[in-house]
């Protein structure tokens, strides 16, 4: 798995597009996102103004082709866009980008007829999707979901539940994977596009969290839920690939946001360090705060560059062997982003752990990216069958 035999030709330079794009992004951040953060955060507030506003400058949305409406940015520009929003709110940016994991199924495994009538509604208003993966009984282990769908004529019948998924309360549809056959493991999983207002579909519950708190993370079940059989995405038994190829896409940028969030955090530890003094200097000059802060920056670059190599390899069409380094750079980027925050919590002591300043939040918000989209763990898990038994 050598890295120079797929990074060839690789410059770290941004194109002037890119640059402006960031620079767009941060922005943004700083003027629609950071001054709302902590509020929204204090009452887990659905963001639905700064996504109307993030919607508006064309933040949302990044690839969606131009033949249905959107910017069809590769996805390496969709990471310089989720670390700089997360660096303002990981939970308010999660909003704002959770539609790259709803509309994703749609993308990969889509017909013609089904990318024009759901993508082009994305692009004309705010509007929201869901990838309605995960079940009370089925997180990381996808194959043991218990969602059925049975065909009736012309149509699918949907019963069972979901839990924890990103803005299903107020999606406009949500990506449904359930059972079409369940004696055949994964390979009995299909995909459906489910309207969140069809009869049967009742939000259970908006779930109050430690972190991420401006997302809207809800429960749902299903009763009954008829919807037509044009609405499968692929043919019956594809929902497991569909599932794995969407998150081989958006784990990159769940990374990228985890990459905000520790920029954020150890850019307020320096500030701090540079003026608190203790012992007649500041802290910064001792040796245990600034080789906390040097490990710090060092994380975060390798962190990056890890982010910025899985977005490469994406559009360069690497298809299978992005699994690899997708995982490599959610892994990575997850787990720096919590000792970061952690560390940084440290530097600022005291003030570190109260409410009044912004690094216990970012330490809260950190940890949900070692959980969703997989956890830590599961990533450990691909890259090592990757490595032991890569996949075709
Ligand atoms: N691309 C294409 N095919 C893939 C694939 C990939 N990345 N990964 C696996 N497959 C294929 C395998 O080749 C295999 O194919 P065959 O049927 O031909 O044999 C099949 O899929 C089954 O693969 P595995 O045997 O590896 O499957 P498994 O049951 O052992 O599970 C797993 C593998 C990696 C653990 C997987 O279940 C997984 O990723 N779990 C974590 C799920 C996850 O990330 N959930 C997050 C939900 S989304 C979210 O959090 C967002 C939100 O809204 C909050």
């Amino acid at each position: 798995m050598a890295a120079a035999d797929v990074a060839g030709g690789v410059s770290f330079a941004l194109t002037d597009e890119q640059r402006e794009l960031r620079a767009l992004a941060r922005d943004f951040a700083e003027k629609e996102i950071r001054p709302r953060a902590a509020d929204y955060d204090e009452r887990s507030t659905h963001p639905e103004d700064v996504i109307a506003k993030a919607h508006e400058v064309g933040l949302m949305n990044p690839h969606i082709a131009e033949e249905y409406g959107g910017l069809g940015l590769p996805a390496f520009d969709g990471m310089l866009i989720g670390e700089e929003l997360s660096r303002g709110c990981s939970g308010i940016a999660v909003s704002i980008v959770a539609n790259t994991l709803g509309a994703g199924p749609v993308l990969l495994a889509g017909s013609e007829e089904q990318k024009r009538e759901l993508l082009p509604p994305l692009l004309a208003e705010p509007m929201l999707c869901s990838f309605g993966l995960t079940e009370p009984d089925a997180g990381s282990d996808v194959a043991r979901i218990k969602t059925t769908a049975v065909r009736r004529g012309d149509e699918y019948v949907l019963n069972g539940s979901k839990t924890f998924i990103t803005n299903a309360g107020h999606a406009a549809w949500t990506v449904v994977f359930a059972k079409t056959d369940a004696s055949q493991g994964h390979r009995g999983l299909s995909a459906f596009v489910v309207p969140m207002d069809a009869p049967g579909v009742t939000i259970e519950q908006h779930l109050d969290k430690m972190g991420q708190r401006a997302t809207d993370t809800s429960a749902f079940s299903l009763h009954e839920v008829a919807v037509p059989a044009t609405s499968r995405l692929g043919e019956e038994g594809d929902g497991f690939k569909i599932a794995m190829q969407t998150l081989d896409f958006t784990r990159p940028g769940t990374a990228a946001g985890a990459v905000g969030v520790a920029q954020a955090a150890y850019e307020h530890a320096v500030e701090y360090a540079k003026q608190r003094v203790t012992f007649d200097v500041p802290i910064a000059m001792h040796q245990g705060v600034s080789f906390l802060i040097a490990d710090m920056a060092t994380e975060i670059e390798a962190a990056r560059l890890l982010v910025w190599q899985a977005a490469w390899m994406l559009d360069a069409g690497y298809g299978r062997r992005a699994t690899l380094y997708s995982s490599l750079a959610k892994r990575f980027a997850a787990d720096t982003a919590m000792k970061v925050t952690t560390d940084a919590v440290q530097v600022l002591g005291g003030y570190g752990y109260i409410k009044e300043y912004p690094v216990e939040k970012l330490m809260r918000d950190a940890k949900l990216f070692q959980i969703y989209e997989g956890t830590s763990q599961i990533q450990r898990l691909v890259i090592a069958r990757e490595i032991f038994l890569p996949g075709d």
